[in-house]
């Protein structure tokens, strides 16, 4: 007998694909529903990476350096010591995720994670045989997971997911907070994995890492969002000094090697802040025009977007079928907006997440776009 797929497909992917469908139909759509950066890698790492190509065939490779210059930013930015041997380069934070969560528990563990939060954690907890726990998460929290919320599990999960900012919501874990999570993790032996691929991406200042409280955590990153390099598949995963050779075997197993050139690339992005901080600017700009015409349109009830580049918005007073109503606004507008359901399948219902990691220019005219269409439903 044929047992349910416990990996449940992304619901947004059928919006995405309607926007296609009218994009080639020749409406003007405007891509709101991408967790991803509009922009390209930073022009010396591509100019690295022509180089590199018409130079070096490629192999199975990891690179040293990248493993240095990336422990080398948690020393600067973070004030902790990462070895060079604790970090394992990936293929994405997807990857690293996967990684983590299969190097830290075993099948049947509990792990717990925030609702909202992002599709993959639920799936890949699911897919590795463990089993996930949300705990609803609102306003009150930011949308985030409490030291509160981990001392009153009982029993302790076996692990916990936070991120940092998070998606969908773009809301921050403060450090005091992050520190208390990780007094009760250590407490109460919970394993945390911590998500940090928005790093950088920050409109409140510097954001904390687990590993500044948590120096045991998984820490998951990458090169997908702050430096703007999605389809390269590059990131990375600093695994504690008792799990770096499981994960290392896993990696080894299941994907062999991050690709060569995306490494000689990511190295020298790594070095291009600023070029990646007039990205940030953008987003900050981008954030800016959102918060101040969200009010007249009625969307009131936002999480705080301290990072990312979301805002995660109730819709409750609109609709209880967030998939129409993300549909309907498409069909009039052209503005592509996620559905809420695939980061909460409980609430979702009534959220709609705005992704502003497009260009200003498309941002006003989204606002142009769709603020009479709220208006007009107010
Ligand atoms: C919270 C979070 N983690 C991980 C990822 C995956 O990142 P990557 O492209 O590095 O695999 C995403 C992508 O949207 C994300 O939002």
């Amino acid at each position: 007998m044929q047992r349910p797929d416990p990996v449940e497909p992304f619901h947004a992917i059928a919006l995405s694909r309607l926007a296609r469908q009218l994009e080639a139909e020749g409406r003007s759509i405007i891509h709101m529903e991408f967790g991803q950066p509009s922009t390209g890698a930073p022009a010396a790492a591509i100019a690295r990476a022509q180089h590199v190509l018409a130079t070096d065939p490629g192999s199975y490779w990891e690179s040293e350096p990248l493993k240095a210059r990336i422990a080398q930013l948690y020393a600067d930015r973070h004030g902790v010591s990462v070895a060079p041997e604790r970090i394992v380069l990936t293929c994405g934070a997807s990857p690293a995720l996967v990684l983590a969560l299969s190097s830290a528990f075993r099948p049947g563990d509990v792990i717990a994670m925030a609702r909202p939060g992002y599709v993959a954690y639920r799936n890949n907890v699911r897919a590795l045989g463990m089993t996930p726990h949300e705990i609803a998460c609102g306003p009150d929290s930011r949308y985030q997971i409490t030291a509160a919320h981990l001392a009153a599990l009982d029993p302790a999960p076996a692990g916990v997911i936070i991120a940092s900012p998070a998606n969908p919501t773009g809301t921050i874990i403060p450090a005091d907070e992050l520190a208390a999570i990780a007094t009760v993790c250590s407490e109460r032996g919970i394993r945390i994995v911590s998500d940090e691929i928005y790093r950088g991406l920050s409109f409140v200042g510097p954001v904390a890492s687990a590993l500044e409280f948590a120096p045991d955590a998984l820490v998951v990153n990458g090169f997908s969002k702050y430096f703007s390099m999605v389809g390269w598949r590059l990131g990375w995963l600093v695994a504690p000094d008792d799990l770096v050779g499981a994960a290392r075997a896993r990696m080894g197993s299941l994907f062999l090697t991050a690709p060569y050139l995306s490494q000689h690339a990511g190295l020298v992005a790594m070095d291009c802040a600023p070029e990646l901080e007039t990205h940030v600017a953008r987003y900050a700009a981008n954030r800016a025009l959102m918060l101040a015409a969200l009010p007249a349109m009625g969307l009131t009830r936002i999480a705080p977007p301290d990072g990312a580049f979301y805002i995660w918005a109730d819709v409750g007073h609109l609709t209880n079928d967030a998939m129409a109503l993300a549909e309907q606004l498409l069909r009039d507008t052209g503005v592509a907006t996620a559905p809420g359901y695939d980061f909460d399948p409980v609430d979702g219902h009534r959220f709609l997440r705005f992704s502003f990691a497009v260009s200003t220019p498309l941002v006003e005219e989204a606002l142009a776009r769709i603020t009479p269409w709220f208006q007009a439903r107010l």
